[in-house]
This record gives structure tokens, sequence and C-alpha cells, in this order.
């Protein structure tokens, strides 16, 4: 008999476990660039919008498939899809017909691609969007370790001193130096990859969930410590300006792009994570309520990661404009600048910062693959997590390798230039591309489409109800009035303008709108510029 499925202790536990998935580079890391980047306190309003919209319906989304059917997310399509589909059968004979043109064109890497997933799609129908959440988070784990492990070298260093520079210039080479010093990158990678797995290989409650419980509260100190020093500092309120001070002339219609591409990776969604985790809920949660604090979590966090690092980097007299490489180039020899030669010491918090950051969403991804393969091929969690975690850690191997340079992969470049026409970048920025552009919009778009339309509004707000009945159910504006538990305003069946609704109309129409647009716009068929 197959063994029953773990369930969190409560909803805190499930809500300081997706959270932790959520909160990860991409809040501490990539948030505070782009948005200082894009327009500061104009992108940021532009991105709560974002999440507001298209982020939270299709975490309530992912959770109530989860929840629904208690399996991984290949599993959950299987089990909710129609024995047949015509929309899945069109769209599979579309991408076969395209995979077969694309052969005119000589185009063949991706006539077989093409031709691979409309195959599938005909035969498998909807269960491909599961198996496509699981291949992103393989291969999404593979590179976001390798990174993991610098996080991990970049404590070693600091604690040890060996980051005591105080110029820019220095800061970047020692960090060009150590990511191209493979003797160091891949025992870390391997290290990170084995955290993830040990803590995996705990299960649910043991593992996630009390590893979670006690990485996310240190993770909120660690921030906070940052934050007060950064804005003690002289001169830091111009870091606060730049961050937050909306700067309507940079704002376009790429930004908006930016900010919604950016919505679905920092919620950690399209990749069969939250639907992972939501099926380790049980059926008295309030799914909406858990779904709004992941999500005002995340946006906190990425917030003050801002404010962290920005202070810091403008009362020291840095450039801002450093893009990607803000975290490891410039932050510290910020943090040596400052007086009081305890650089080492704020160089080391910041980057446990970042190291508990991953590792809570490091996990959240190898859980999805293991996920898989307990309930679909029903190995031991054992086997599935040594296996999975070996196999992820290799394939990381190569990312780690082609930062140094593309010479020691001369076949595997020579493919992929010959098959894909792809010659730019590291295959770290390949397998970027090609989950962030290409399968996280796919696996949103799918997401919706599924729930909208094939499984339907109705069954899922079903689910949803369970456990938040007097939440999804009240009239709006009672709700917003706080007049929810008025007798008078509390009658359901009358009312039309609640929370489900709007949800349904959400997931229905404005997200597969908004997720087509942004995705065209990514690969070069829409232009706003
Ligand atoms: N949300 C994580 C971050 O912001 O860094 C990344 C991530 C984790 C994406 C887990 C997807 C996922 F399943």
């Amino acid at each position: 008999m197959a063994e029953a499925r773990e369930h969190w202790s409560g909803s805190l536990g499930f809500v300081l476990a997706a959270a932790g998935s959520a909160i990860g580079l991409g809040n501490i890391w990539k948030f505070p660039y782009i948005a200082g980047e894009n327009g500061g306190g104009a992108f940021v309003l532009i991105y709560l919008i974002c999440i507001a919209i298209i982020g939270l319906p299709v975490m309530l989304c992912e959770i109530s498939l989860g929840r629904r059917t208690q399996r991984n997310p290949v599993g959950a399509f299987k089990m909710l899809s129609p024995v047949r589909s015509h929309l899945a059968n069109f769209i599979g004979f579309s991408m076969v017909f395209t995979g077969i043109a694309l052969m005119f064109f000589q185009e063949f890497g991706w006539a077989i691609v093409m031709l691979l997933i409309g195959g599938l799609i005909i035969k498998f129908g909807w269960t491909v969007a599961g198996i496509l959440g699981v291949v992103s988070a393989f291969v999404i784990l593979s590179y976001y370790s390798v990174i993991g492990g610098w996080t991990i070298g970049y404590i070693l260093k600091a604690i040890s001193g060996h980051l005591n520079y105080t110029t820019e210039t220095a800061a970047a080479k020692c960090f060009k130096d150590f990511m191209l010093n493979l003797n160091w990158v891949i025992p870390l990678h391997f290290g990170f990859m084995l955290l993830c797995a040990l803590i995996i290989l705990r299960g649910v409650r043991n593992g996630i969930e009390k590893w979670s419980k006690i990485l996310m509260p240190m993770l909120f100190v660690l921030l906070i410590v940052l934050i007060l020093r950064g804005l003690t500092l002289p001169g830091a309120i111009k870091g606060v300006r730049f961050f937050l001070s909306p700067k309507m002339e940079v704002i376009n219609a790429e930004t908006v792009l930016i900010a919604l591409g950016h919505a679905f990776f920092t919620l950690s969604l399209a990749m069969g994570a939250m639907i992972t985790y939501g099926s380790y809920i049980s059926r008295e949660q309030n799914l909406f309520m858990s779904t709004i604090s992941i999500v005002v979590l995340d946006t906190t966090i990425a917030i003050l990661a801002g404010l962290a690092i920005f202070p810091a980097v403008f009362a020291m007299g840095f450039k801002e404009s450093s893009g990607a490489g803000l975290v490891f180039n410039v932050l510290p020899a910020v943090f040596n600048s400052i007086p009081g030669g305890l650089g080492w010491l704020w160089a080391t918090l910041f980057f446990l910062l970042l190291s508990i950051a991953a590792i809570t969403s490091g996990m959240s991804l190898l859980e999805v693959v293991v996920a898989f393969l307990v309930d679909e091929l029903k190995w031991k969690r054992t086997k599935a997590v040594v296996i999975s975690s070996t196999v992820i850690a290799l394939l990381g191997v190569v990312s780690a390798v082609s930062f140094a340079s593309w010479d020691r992969l001369e076949i595997l470049h020579i493919a992929l230039v010959k098959a894909f026409h792809i010659n730019q970048g590291s295959f770290f920025d390949t397998m970027d591309v090609l989950t962030s552009n290409w399968m996280l919009p796919i696996g949103g778009l799918t997401i919706s489409i599924f729930v909208g339309w094939i499984w339907g509004t109705r069954k899922a707000v079903e689910e949803i109800r369970h456990g938040s009945h007097n939440f999804a159910d009240v009239h709006l504006i009672s709700l917003i009035a706080g007049l929810k538990d008025d007798p008078s305003h509390n009658n359901s069946r009358y009312h039309v303008l609640t929370l489900a609704s709007l949800w349904g109309i959400f997931i229905r129409f404005i997200t597969p709108v908004a997720v087509t647009i942004a995705f065209l716009h990514q690969i070069g068929w829409l232009n706003f510029k």
C-alpha cells in the first residue's frame, strides 16, 4: 500500500514554506537592481499591480490544483484532464505542423522541439503542462544551485576576511576570479545541492516545514539588521530616493513586461512548485488568506531588500547602475567602506541572508521533481531525492563550466549553434533564457487556461471554498467595509461581486491575455518600442 501523503502541520507551516520558495535570489539579488534600472518607485508600483492582478490569481490556481488533487503537477493535470480535449488536440496538431514547416526553413532544432512537444500533447493532452512544470523545476534548479554555491562561497570569503577591498574594480576582479575557479565553484554547487537534498530527504513536516520555520525568521532578522545599518549611514536617504522615487520618463511598455515576467519568477509560479506545496495542504485551510499572506511576504521582502542595499551603496558613494553584478561586484566593497572596520561582518550577514533565501527556494524546486518521482513512478523518497539531486547537480556542472568558457564544451556549443542558432552567452544564459522567457510564460498561460476553461472556475471555486467560505463568497464591498459578519450583508447566495467571481474573471480573461502579450513581446513577435 502506498504511504499516506504527508501534510503541513497547519497554515503557518504552509505559508512559511511557500514564502520560503517564493523569497529567493529573485527578491534579494534581482528585484532591487531591476527596480533601480527601470524607474524606481514607478516600477515598484507597476510591479505591485502585476503581482495583484496576475501573480495572486495564478498562485491561487496552482494552490487549489494541488490541494484538490493531492498530487504532484503531472498527477494533478492528469487527474483533472478531460478524456478528450479539442483545445489540447488543436494545440498539439498546430505544433506538429509548425514543426514540419520549420524543417523546410532548416530550423532543425526548433522543429524537433515542436514535433516532440506537439506529439506529447496529442498523446497526453493537458498532462504535458505538468510535465513542463517538472522539467522547468529540474532545469532551473541546475543553474540556481550554481548561484546558491556562489553565495555560500561568499560567506566563507567574508568570514575569513577575504572580501577586504574597498573599490569596485577590486571587488569585480575578485568575483571574476572566483566565478572562473572551478575548484571552488563546483564543490560549492554540490554543497548547495547537498543541503537542499538533506532537507528534502526528511520530508514535508520534518524537512521543509521545520527548516522554513527556522530559516525564514532568520532571514527576516538579518534583513532588518542590514537595513538599520544602511539607513543610519550619513547620505543614506539618497539611496532611498533612488530606489523609491518614481521616474516616469523611463517607464514604457517594456517596463510592464519586465515587471510581469519577474512577478512569475519571484512568486515561484508556473513550475509546479505551488501545485506541489499546495498538495500538502489539508482541507480546512483558508486558501485565499494563505495566498495573500505569501504574496504580501514575498513583496515586502523584495522591497526591504532594496532598502538594505541602495542606502548603503549611495551613502558610500558607489554607482547604482551596476545591474546584475551589483550584489557580488559592488556590495563587498560597499560594506568594507563603512567606517568601523566591521565590513566582514556586514558582508557575512548579507551573504548568509542570500544563501538562506536561495536554499528555501532551491529545496522547493527539488521537491517538485521528488514529488513527481514518488507519486508517479512510486519511488521511495530516499531513492527519488538521491537520484534527482545527483542528476540535477551534474547538469549544473555544465552551467558552472560554461561561465569559464565555451572552449571546454566544444561539442555542446557546436550542437546548440547548429540546432538552435544560439550563439550568445554561456550555457547558463541559454538555460536562463529558455526557462524565464519560454517555459515560464507558457506554463503560466497553460495553468490559467486550464483552470479557467478546462477544469473550470466553478470546480476550482468549490475547492477554494473549503476553509475559506466566508471569504470567497462575501460581497466584496461588505468585505472591504468590514461588514463581512453583519447578518444582512452575509447572505452569499445573492452576491455577485465576490472575491471568487472577481478571481474567475481574472483567470479566464485577464491573465491569459496579459501573459500572451508579454510572451509574444519576449520572443520578438510584438514590439512596443
Ligand atoms: N521564487 C524564487 C526567487 O524569487 O528566487 C525562484 C523560484 C523558486 C522559482 C522556486 C520557482 C520555483 F519553483
